[in-house]
């Protein structure tokens, strides 16, 4: 017997209740949990990394199943089997609160739900998604149960109809125009005629609980991969008469899987081209979106508008009426309203107020926080700083670890010396001062409210309020020093060529 593991995040959820085993099934209101199968290698993807943890949409391919699947039941009812660096799927995912089992061999889908009996035995139902599709949407999985629990099936699984059937298993149904399906039939085993079949098996599956549990050691491994295929759950429970049933998917994308790097580019240009038009219903603008790369969980507002070859990543949030020029790649960040992204921008973990202007050419590094109507400018690379209220650095600057206030002017070529080879050290400019251009300021230091700081000066002490600082050396100008090295040189070639 091989030992089935369950486990949760205790951060997140606390360890898993046990389920009273007192309470009678009521048919109006089964218990449901859903199980997700996510233990394979992905042995066609040719990858270190386990196929689940690969991503399309800026997501792993696990985390939009779980997504989906904890629209339907809650999460705590959601039990993901992982085996293939089981740990490190875990550690990817535990922050969903799902439930972890354990299939420490991977032996087949039908193997995989072996391992998770103990998990599911106290419910009634358990729908069954496959790891690797990411496309499903929590609507089409309800309409799985509820078609599932309506039929009053042992079994009931989702198809789709492809132009291009590919290597997926097919459907035999009792009839063409009957609900009742025969038998799934793997790729490797079809007929030539079955071949021809055009309906597929999406891989979700809803079982009765003690009727699947109650079979599922008849599944054999006497097939090309010598596994426990899951399918074969449907020919076994026909034959003992119970019901298996099949219900059209009405968007075929949704079950494609994601089994080669071809599928999951595939399935990642699906995602994102319903991302786009999802934010255009909502009032967004996207030219090209074709050329835009835009992850499943970022958000902008009305009326913003975003050029082509702009990607938004991460957590990122855009607010309304906000331009994002061309070729800026932003992540994780945080964009008010009005906000003007000119091209080229770089941003990671930062937050820009409503108003700022960034750009061209801005690279914005975590910790960066833009003030209201701020302008960072061309070439201007900043981390760990607060930027206040309308406050400029409009060119070719470098401004790190520094708390800058409102109304600031940071001349051109102004540098924040922020390292001193070990440690980090913060600057300090208050609000109203003038940076000249080409300073450098020291850390630690601070220039008070109000003061200029002199163009080129080195700033190695702190500044008071409403000061000038002056730290460079005087300039000398010697009058007619040119003039009297041009006769010198004009002489002395005179007398090598006498
Ligand atoms: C499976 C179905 C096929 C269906 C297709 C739809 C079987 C035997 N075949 O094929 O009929 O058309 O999905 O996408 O089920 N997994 C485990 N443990 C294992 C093996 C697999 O958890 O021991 C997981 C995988 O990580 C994956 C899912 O189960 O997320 C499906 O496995 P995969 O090998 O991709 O099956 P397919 O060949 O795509
Ligand atoms: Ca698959």
């Amino acid at each position: 017997m091989h030992k089935t593991v369950i486990e949760r995040d205790p951060k997140t959820r606390g360890i898993l209740e046990p389920m009273s085993k007192a309470g009678k099934v009521s048919s109006s209101n089964p218990r449901i949990a859903i199980a997700i199968m996510a233990a394979g290698k992905g042995t066609r993807l040719k990858s270190k990394l386990p196929k689940v943890l690969h991503e399309v949409g800026g997501k792993p391919l696990l985390a939009h199943v779980i997504a989906a699947a904890a629209k339907v039941v809650p999460a705590k009812h959601v039990y993901a089997i992982v085996g293939h660096e089981a740990d490190r799927v875990r550690e990817a995912l535990s922050h969903t609160g799902v439930g972890f089992v354990l299939q420490k061999e991977q032996r087949g889908t039908g193997h995989a739900l072996m391992m998770a009996r103990e998990a599911l035995t106290d419910y009634d139902h358990v729908l069954v998604l496959s790891g690797d599709a990411p496309l499903i949407q929590a609507e089409t999985i309800e309409k799985l149960r509820d078609f599932h629990i309506a039929k009053r099936a042992a079994m009931s699984l989702l198809t789709a109809r492809l132009d291009v059937p590919a290597a997926y298993g097919r459907v035999i149904r009792k009839s063409s125009k009957s609900d009742e399906v025969k038998a799934i039939v793997e790729f490797k085993s079809l007929s030539a005629t079955q071949r021809k079949i055009c309906e597929i098996n999406a891989g979700f599956y809803a079982f009765h609980v003690p009727v699947l549990y109650g079979n599922i050691d008849k599944l054999k491994t006497n097939n090309p991969h010598g596994e426990f295929y899951l399918t074969d759950m449907a020919a076994i429970l026909c034959k003992t008469k119970k019901r298996v049933v099949a219900v059209q998917a009405e968007d075929a994308n949704e079950v494609l899987g994601g089994n080669t790097r071809a599928e999951l580019v595939e399935i990642d240009q699906h995602m994102r081209l319903a991302k786009c038009w999802q934010l255009m219903a909502e009032g967004v603008t996207i030219f090209n979106p074709q050329s835009c790369v835009i992850d499943s969980d970022v958000e902008v507002g009305t009326d913003t508008t975003i050029e082509p070859f702009v990607q938004l990543l991460g957590s990122t949030k855009v607010g309304s009426e906000s331009r994002i020029h061309s070729y800026s790649v932003i992540r994780n960040t945080e964009l008010g309203d009005g906000v003007t992204v000119l091209p080229g921008c770089v941003m990671d973990d930062s937050r820009v107020e409503n108003k700022a202007t960034l750009g061209p050419y801005s690279r914005l590094r975590p910790g960066s926080d833009i003030g209201e109507g701020a302008k960072v400018g061309n070439f201007v690379e900043t981390k760990k700083i607060r930027l206040g209220k309308g406050s400029k650095a409009n060119h070719l600057t470098y401004l790190g670890d520094a708390e800058i206030g409102e109304g600031v002017n940071i001349g051109a070529g102004t540098i924040t010396c922020n390292y001193d080879g070990v440690h980090k050290h913060k600057t300090i400019i208050e609000d109203g001062v003038f940076v000249g251009s080409d300073s450098t300021l020291v850390a630690p230091v601070k220039v008070g409210k109000g003061a200029y700081i002199a163009a080129a000066t080195c700033v190695t002490e702190d500044v008071p309020v409403d000061s000038l600082a002056v730290g460079r050396s005087r300039q000398v100008n010697k009058e007619g020093w040119v003039r009297e090295k041009r006769a010198k040189t004009a002489e002395k070639a005179k007398s090598s060529h006498s």
